[in-house]
Order: C-alpha cells, then structure tokens, then sequence
C-alpha cells in the first residue's frame, strides 16, 4: 500500500460513515498566536470544538501536515519525527466515546481496509484522577471489541491525556491504539508506552470533552468531541512490516542516497561519537521539515518559526559534516528535491515553490557553513580549558551571536562530549542581548508608524497597495516581514528569496501607480478574526480569536487588517516611486519608496 492510498482509504471509510473530507491547514497556525506551529489537527478546529458551527457539519475527516518540536531530540529513533502527516476524523458533539473506538477498531482490522490481524493491537486508556474518572466505558468499549483485558492498560495524565494545544482550550482523556512489532521486550515492565520501540503507537482517540482555563482548571465543555490522530508514516510501516519509518517510501530514496554517499568513504564510523544512522535519519527528517516549512511561508532567522526552521537547517548541515559529506555536493538540496518529488502530487505548492525552496536552503547552509568551521575550532578551544566539564554560558553566547551555533547545536556538541552548557547563564546573556536590540530599534523607529501626520498616512496607504502589488507579481505567498513609515519614506519588509529584477520592480510600481490613478475609496470594517479571514483579508492575525479587527479594503483591488489610519482615495497619494530594493535578513527583502 501507498501512503496515497492510505490516506484516500481512510479519508474514503470516514467518508463512507457521514463524514466530509475537509483540507488540511497551513504549519503556521492562523488563528493561534500561542503557539508557532501546527502541532496535532486540532489546530485550525479549535473554534468548532469550542462550539461555533462548522460550515461543513459535524463529521470531519482530514489530513494534518504537522511539525513537533518537542520531539526533536528522539529524531534518529526508529518513530520520532519533527515532521509528520495525521489523519483524523472529528466529531463536533455528535458521536463520542464508542462510536469512535468501534469506528477505529473496524478500519483497522477490517479485511476491507487496513485488514490487521487484532492480536497485534494493544490500547491504553485513562487511569483517572482529580480531574476525570478512569474510562471505564472505553475499557468496556474495547472489551467488547475482542481487546482483551492484559492487553488493555490503564495509565494516568502524562500518558492519557491530550491537550490543550497551547496554555488553554480543549482537552481530554484518549485511548491510543499501538501495534506491537514483536520486537523482545525492553525488560519486564515493557508495555505500550514505554518507548523502546516494541509497540508503536498508531493511532490516539480523544474524547475531548473538558476546556483547561487560564487559572488551570477542567471545565466540561458545552459539546462532547471527538479528535483522533493517525500517523500515516508509522501506519504505512507497519503495514508494510518494517520497524521503522524510514523504510517506508516516504524516505526510502532519502536514505538511499544518503546510504549512496557513504559508500564511497574509507572511514570507519565506529568512532563512539559518530553514530551514521542516527545521523543519517536526522538529515533525512530535519530537511523533510524544512522543506515543508518552507512551502508554508517560513524563511530562517534568529525570531519563532524562523528561528526553529533555522535549527533544522543547521542541525542537518552539521550531521551532514559528520557523515563527511562534502558541501560541494549539495546534499541538502538533493534531498529537498526527493521530498519534493515524493510528496509533489499530494502538495502541489512544493512544486510552485520549488525555487524558493531550494534557493532558502542553500542560502541557509552558505550562511552557516562560512560560520561553522571557524565555530568548530572555537568550540574546541573552548572546551579544552573547562572547569568543571560545563560550558559557560558566555561561551556558549558567544557561539550563538558570532557563529550563528543555535544553543541547542552546543548542547548537543558538549553532550558528544560528556560536557554541559550553563543554559540558565545563557538564556540570561540572550534576554540581556535582545533587550539591547530592542531598546535600539525603538529609538531608532517608535514602531510602524513613526506618526500620524498626513504624509505618513498616505504613505501607509501606499504600503497596503505595494503589499498587494508584490503578492500579484511575485506570489501571494508574499507576506509583510515588517514595515517602517516616517512622513519621508515608507519601508517595508516581505519574504523572498531573491533580488527583485528591474522588470518585477517596474511592475509592482505600474500597478500601484494604476491604483492611484483610479482613484479607489478605501473603507473600514470591523469584524471578528475568522470574519476577516473568510473575506480574504490578508495581514497579520495575532488577535485572540473571536476579537474584532479593522479590515482596511482599497477598493477591490487590497484587503488588509490593520490598524489604520488610511487616507480616504488612492488619488491623494499622486504618485508611487521605489527608490531602494535590497535584502534586509535571509529570505527577507525590503522596499523604501516615496510619493511625490
Ligand atoms: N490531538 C491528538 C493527537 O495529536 C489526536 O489527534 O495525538
């Protein structure tokens, strides 16, 4: 079985029972500032499970593209990955508890779909505490189901219990569902759960049926749900009988070439701190991440999402180092092209951003690889002087600042050599670093708008046009990086790849400069986040959800939210002139331009 036809079995046999195949959303969540990623398909479903209405009803079935970073440093094990597709299917308060277990059981064992023989399954279920009882009806359900009771394990919160996504929201007691590889147990005590990859988890139903508040507390919620999450790559394994997911076609070329270009090397790598499969999977699962980061709007820098997909970038750089890959050979850059190849059918925007995909990475590892030598020799010096076996986190600061080593690099560096890191003086030295940072941008720049004259406001105006403007010729995937305006000039930041040729640049002048002479109205709404987004404004939606916004129209030609305050006409901004295009970050841009 493909992992395509996995996905369409599963989306099909939801389908089948009442349910609508709904999209997946963006890695980037777009209604959670809480949290930087998408991390489970409850995500973007947050709202309905809250208890607004979902346009498509109350039986859902989809598949997540996910990144876990929490997970990151079992990335080499046979399971962990910080990239991975779920399926799920979503009740939103319309079946619960045993309808989602006998649902489970049946597209797992029946011959017609993924056809298991139920003898390999084992589940755990809630134990109980203060909070909620434990699931005897799950206990039952399961029973029922031919589950028999030394194969069903009751365990307690940290086990069995999933969510909130962030600090606060929707959450509840699951039941996972694991399949056992027949690999010998770890030791007597080896149960589902325990993580030395005899029984790996496929599949977590959860009865989300509680709402944790701010002060950390368990509210029933209004609706009973159901949220359930499988793992295509570790479903597509086992069905395939593999103990790993690398196996599976989702990598396999991956590891091939990787497997290729170690066959040339002499070296043998039973040097204890090189570990070749270990590394090897890393490289193979930090690019697939980067890839797929970089597809949803992402580019490397020092800040959130940036910062992280900077650290897979540089993570996989550096093991590649390890393996002794030579940078000549581009390695990275293959693989992204594997991946893209692999996944392109299901993802057709990797082959859309084919080019800022690989020119993002290969600009990243250029980066890092004028730093990382030099880093490596200072590291070493470093280390050969230590009190105490720990790094300081001055050195270890300096690392970060001047060599671009991401402290979690460090860590692992010392770590290879039975050293630590001082993270807690590190962290000090970092909020010490950007507070000075901050403290110059704000005199430099007082925030977006240097004031509220005129001038300014027009020259605000002018910003969404050119925004617009940007999307239309180079890619809606243009989104604002940042944008300065004083009463002379506007400045303004979007990701980008590369330098914007004369003819991209008098176009996006043309069109603005269109706009103006049309002579376009701009309005103002106000309305909630979700509002705003179905409308298609584009803009930055850090509001909570459910606060209301302005939503600034120019026109029918941009729809932005924002603040304000706007001129009332395009006439009166007379005429646009870009006067600067220039790289601001990586993958960042920026733009001054005037009116006159
Ligand atoms: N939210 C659960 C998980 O991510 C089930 O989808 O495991």
């Amino acid at each position: 079985m493909t992992s395509q036809q996995l996905i369409d079995k599963y989306l099909e046999f939801f389908k089948s029972k009442g349910h609508q195949i709904i999209p997946g959303a963006s890695l980037i969540p777009e209604h959670d500032p809480s949290v930087l990623f998408t991390t489970a398909g409850m995500h973007p479903l947050v709202p309905f499970l809250l208890g607004e209405k979902h346009p498509q009803g109350k039986r859902l079935t989809d598949l997540q593209r996910c990144i876990r970073t929490v997970d990151i440093d079992n990335v080499g094990d046979n399971w962990h990955s910080t990239f991975f597709e779920m399926l799920g299917n979503w009740s939103l308060g319309d079946y619960f508890k045993e309808d989602a277990i006998k649902l489970a059981y049946e597209f797992l064992t029946n011959k017609e779909y993924l056809n298991i023989y139920p003898g390999k399954l084992s589940v755990t279920v809630f134990a109980g505490d203060d909070t909620a009882p434990k699931d005897d009806e799950a206990i039952r359900t399961w029973l029922s189901l031919g589950i028999p009771e030394e194969r069903i394990y009751a365990l307690p919160k940290e086990d069995n219990w999933w969510g909130p996504a962030g600090e606060t929201g929707p959450c509840g007691p699951d039941t996972e569902i694991f399949y056992d590889t027949d690999k010998e147990k770890c030791s007597d005590k080896c149960q589902p759960g325990c993580g030395c990859g005899k029984y790996v988890e496929i599949w977590n139903l959860v009865f989300m049926c509680y709402n944790k508040t701010k002060e950390g507390r368990f509210l029933p919620l209004a609706q009973k749900n159901i949220d359930t999450g499988m793992g295509v790559e570790r479903t597509l394994a086992i069905l395939h009988t593999f103990d790993n997911s690398y196996e599976t076609e989702l990598f396999k070329p991956v590891m091939d070439l990787l497997e290729d270009k170690l066959s040339g090397h002499s070296q043998d790598f039973n040097d204890v701190s090189k570990d070749p499969i270990k590394s090897k999977r890393i490289i193979a699962d930090h690019i697939r991440a980067s890839v797929f980061l970089l597809m949803d709007g992402v580019t490397p820098s020092n800040l959130d999402q940036g910062y992280i997909l900077r650290r897979l970038i540089r993570r996989a750089v550096r093991h590649a180092k390890l393996l002794e890959i030579k940078k000549e050979e581009k390695v990275n850059q293959q693989i992204a092209k594997l991946y893209i190849n692999i996944y392109k059918e299901r993802y057709p925007k990797l082959l859309e951003q084919q080019d800022i995909i690989i020119n993002e990475l290969q600009k990243e590892e250029d980066k890092f690889e004028i730093s990382l030598n030099n880093g490596l020799k200072v590291f070493a010096k470093i280390t050969t002087n230590l009190k105490d076996n720990k790094i300081t986190g001055l050195d270890a600061f300096h690392l970060y600042d001047t060599y671009g080593f991401p402290i979690e690099m460090t860590i692992e560096l010392a770590k290879e050599k039975n050293l630590t890191v001082d993270e807690k003086e590190f962290n000090q030295e970092f909020i010490k670093h950007q507070e000075l940072s901050r403290k110059g941008a704000e005199k430099k720049f007082k925030g977006g708008l240097a004031d509220h004259s005129e001038m300014t406001t027009k020259l605000h105006t002018a910003t969404h046009l050119l925004h617009q403007a940007l999307r239309q010729v180079l890619g809606e995937q243009v989104q604002q990086k940042g944008s300065n305006i004083n009463p002379e000039r506007l400045r303004f930041d979007f990701n980008h790849g590369e330098k914007m040729t004369p003819e991209q640049l008098a176009n996006v002048e043309k069109i603005v400069n269109d706009q103006i002479q049309k002579g376009l109205d701009i309005k103002m709404e106000e309305m909630s986040v979700d509002e705003a987004k179905k409308s298609g404004a584009i803009g930055l939606f850090a509001e909570k959800y459910g606060d209301k916004v302005k939503v600034y129209s120019i026109g029918d030609f941009s729809k932005e939210i924002c603040g304000g305050p706007h001129a009332k006409n395009t006439k009166e901004l007379h005429h646009f002139k870009i006067k600067k295009e220039e790289s601001s970050s990586a993958g960042v841009r920026r733009i001054k331009a005037i009116l006159q």
